[in-house]
């Protein structure tokens, strides 16, 4: 096991539903330790440079729009494999597909509003958490 940093968003379809609170309590609960966190407007650039590498994806355009459309909650999460642990907490991209009990089963709608977003890799996960907290965290 290893200590890893993994990024969540809480998106703003789960912002405007007023489930930032269960949906961290879950988080909490489940053994992650919180090491920066806020609440942001997104810009559609910092929006665009967060999911850069889905730019030719035919949904990219849908995605942006919706990540700017309200607030988001930011959270810098660490926990012993924390990317993979934090993964199965969230479940399945489509919430349908999504294990029982996971937040996205639990507080999503469909495949774009998906309440939360999660880090991919050990490495994405250093690179997303820098991207919101670069500040507030050392590398
Ligand atoms: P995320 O990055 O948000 O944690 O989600 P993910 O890894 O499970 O899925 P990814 O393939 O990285 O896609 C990023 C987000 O794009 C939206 N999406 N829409 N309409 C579609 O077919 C489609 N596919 C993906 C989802 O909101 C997904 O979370
Ligand atoms: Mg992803």
């Amino acid at each position: 096991m290893a200590i890893q940093r993994t990024l969540c968003i809480i998106k703003p379809d789960a912002v405007r539903a007023r489930n930032q609170g269960a949906i961290l309590q879950q988080i909490l609960d489940a053994g992650f330790n919180v090491l920066a966190m806020r609440q942001e407007q997104l810009s559609r650039e910092k929006a665009e440079g967060f999911y850069a590498v889905h730019k030719e994806r035919p949904f990219f355009g849908e995605l942006v729009e919706f990540m700017i459309s309200g607030p988001v909650v930011l959270a810098a999460l660490e926990a012993d494999d924390a990317v993979p642990r934090y993964r199965e907490l969230i479940g399945a991209t489509d919430p349908a597909k999504a294990a029982e009990g996971t937040v996205r089963k639990k507080y999503g709608t469909d495949i774009g509003n998906n309440a939360v977003h999660g880090s991919d890799s050990e490495e994405n996960g250093k690179i997303e958490t820098q991207y919101f907290f670069a500040s507030e965290l050392s590398s």
